[in-house]
């Protein structure tokens, strides 16, 4: 039997179980894929251990993905660009480790706007964490020369922009935001705001170009202020849902040798799970 799992600190919240169950089933594979908690302190022996207690692999939630990265023997370059790893697997005994957000993101956005990247206008992405990261890298990987971050701290946005490799990234003042749906093709939310419980964005749509599409990563919930305001004035919306399905494939294929595919099923479990339907 195969075994992967996730780990994290605390991982109660982990939606990571019900996504790979779901495949396990639907493939007829005989494997697992569960929940440990690992204290931050412990991580490091528990991925030097993974083959041991005879796991094929991870995933890593906060707060341990740098700590994933750091440990890692070989580091793909979607990891690089963001500083730390999301999926973690052996090869010739060796610890792999990735972040697959880069195409979770990139791979719902084609899926639920196609065309996107037709009007050759910057991209906005607001925030500057590490999902932040993640998005630029794909939107620079995509080929957009113009990837404006905006943050609440400036000189986080400016550190990103130096970070990722040269050119097309750039750190804008975050009072910018408010009339952004005027110049972007894409507007990204990566940050805290529109979660439940927390403040909104105050972007304002009224001057928006029609051909702006706007994302959240935020899921809980699932329509949140932002995508609500950008419907109303008849823009495309992209949901924080289908990042977090995609970048589940790439660590299901690495670990059980199968690609998964993301379907209106499992949607609707996670959904359900939420609460949201
Ligand atoms: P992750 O690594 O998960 O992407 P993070 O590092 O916790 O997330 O980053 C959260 C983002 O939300 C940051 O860009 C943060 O802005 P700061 O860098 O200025 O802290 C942003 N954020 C959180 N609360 C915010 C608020 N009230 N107003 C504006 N931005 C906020």
């Amino acid at each position: 039997m195969k075994r992967a799992c996730v780990i994290g600190w605390p991982i109660e919240h982990s939606r990571s179980p019900l996504i790979h169950g779901h495949w396990l089933k639907c493939y007829g594979i005989d494997g697992s894929y569960t929940k440990v908690a690992v204290h931050p302190d412990e991580a490091e022996a528990f991925l030097h251990g993974l083959a041991e207690n005879d796991f094929a692999g991870c995933n890593v939630t906060v707060p341990l993905k740098e700590l994933a990265f750091a440990v890692a023997d070989h580091r793909e370059p979607e990891a690089v660009a963001v500083g730390a790893a999301n999926t973690v697997w052996l090869e010739g005994g060796k610890i792999h480790a990735t972040n697959t957000d880069t195409y979770g993101f990139m791979k719902h956005l084609e899926a639920q706007a196609p065309g996107w990247n037709q009007t050759g206008k910057p991209v906005a992405i607001l925030g500057a964490g590490g999902a932040a990261r993640a998005i630029c890298y794909g939107f620079q990987q995509a080929g957009v020369d113009d990837i404006v971050v905006l943050n609440r701290t400036y000189e986080r946005s400016q550190k990103l922009a130096a970070d990722l490799p040269a050119g097309s990234v750039r750190a804008a003042d975050w009072d910018e935001r408010i009339n952004c749906a005027e110049w972007a093709s894409v507007i990204v939310n990566t940050t805290t705001l529109g979660m439940t419980g927390e403040g909104e964005l105050g972007l304002d749509f009224s001057a928006a170009s029609k051909d702006c599409v706007v994302a959240d990563i935020v899921y809980v919930p699932l329509q949140t202020a932002l995508l609500r305001q950008a419907e109303a004035h008849g823009l495309r919306t992209v949901d924080g849902l289908g990042m977090l399905l995609h970048q589940a494939v790439p660590g299901f294929e690495r670990w059980f040798g199968v690609r998964p595919q993301v379907t209106p099923e499992l949607r609707r479990l996670v959904l359900v799970d939420l609460g949201a339907v």
